[in-house]
């Protein structure tokens, strides 16, 4: 579990997040959705280390990111992994090396035990035959599953995603986001998402984390959303006057 208490954080005095509190689960996939600028990018760097809040606490089972020395922080990013909006791939190493990647870096295995490691994660993510390819080879698709094989090479027990469907159509998208709960389920990781993806929401929401301008606006799961009566997240949701009426439609006949 990852636990926010308080999280505060500001660019040249203009605050961008404001008293967050909140806790992400094991084995679930926790959603923080939000409007573009709202502050989901800003809130996950916090939470992995790359931006440092001003006032509050992260605590990683129960343990302080803030009171951790550099040795434990270390120890900590290893057991973290990591999708970025762009897959981010090496594209002058293959499929193989790019999920090899951190395994090199960051494990005494032997290379045989390496190449194994990778390629079971590859067959995880049913990519074994692209394993010779080169990411300029692939769908940008088949490149999200590869960053997806590599986050998980190294068995985290974090995993966060920033905007994973950034770039793909509904079916792949809906493809990765059963994936990732898929993985999460599995390996019962606490993973993070952030998304402004409806079908995302809706689809693998087990816990959502509302941001409206810097600050939570509502929490709750897939189900609460259909029986929410918060106005800003309605606006949000249901944008649309289509998924309005679903919304009504949907309500009506429960
Ligand atoms: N390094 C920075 N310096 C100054 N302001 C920043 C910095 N990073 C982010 N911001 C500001 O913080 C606010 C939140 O940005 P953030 O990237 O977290 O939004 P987001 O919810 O991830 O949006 P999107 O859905 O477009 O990715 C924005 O107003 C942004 O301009
Ligand atoms: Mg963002």
């Amino acid at each position: 579990m990852i636990k926010l208490e308080s999280i505060y954080k500001s660019f040249e005095g203009r605050t961008v997040l404001d008293d967050i509190n909140f806790s992400f689960e094991d084995g679930k996939t926790n959603l923080i959705i939000g409007q573009s600028g709202s502050g989901k990018t800003v809130l996950m760097k916090c939470i992995v280390g790359l931006l440092t809040p001003e006032k509050g606490h992260i605590l990683y089972d129960s343990r302080d990111f803030n009171a951790m020395d550099k040795k434990e922080k270390k120890a900590l990013r290893r057991e973290m992994g990591m999708i970025f909006q762009s897959a981010a791939l090496f594209d002058s190493l293959s499929v193989l090396e790019n999920v090899m990647f951190p395994l090199d870096m960051f494990s005494n295995d032997t290379y045989r035990d390496r190449v194994k490691r990778a390629q079971f994660c590859l067959d995880r993510v049913n990519l074994t035959d692209a394993q010779n390819k080169y990411p300029g080879e692939i769908s940008g698709g088949m490149q999200k599953r590869v960053a997806i094989a590599r986050a998980i090479a190294l068995q985290p027990k974090y995993l966060f995603c920033d905007e994973p469907n950034s770039g793909l159509d509904p079916k792949t998208s809906l493809v990765i986001d059963a994936l990732i709960h898929d993985i999460t389920t599995e390996y019962n990781m606490t993973t993070i998402i952030n998304t402004h993806d409806m079908n995302s929401v809706m689809g693998i929401g087990d816990s959502i984390l509302y941001i409206y301008q810097g600050h939570k606006e509502w929490e709750g799961t897939k189900n609460d959303v259909f029986t929410a009566t918060n106005e800003r997240l309605n606006n949000f949701i249901f944008a649309s006057d289509l998924l309005r009426k679903v919304k009504d439609e949907g309500l009506k006949q429960r």
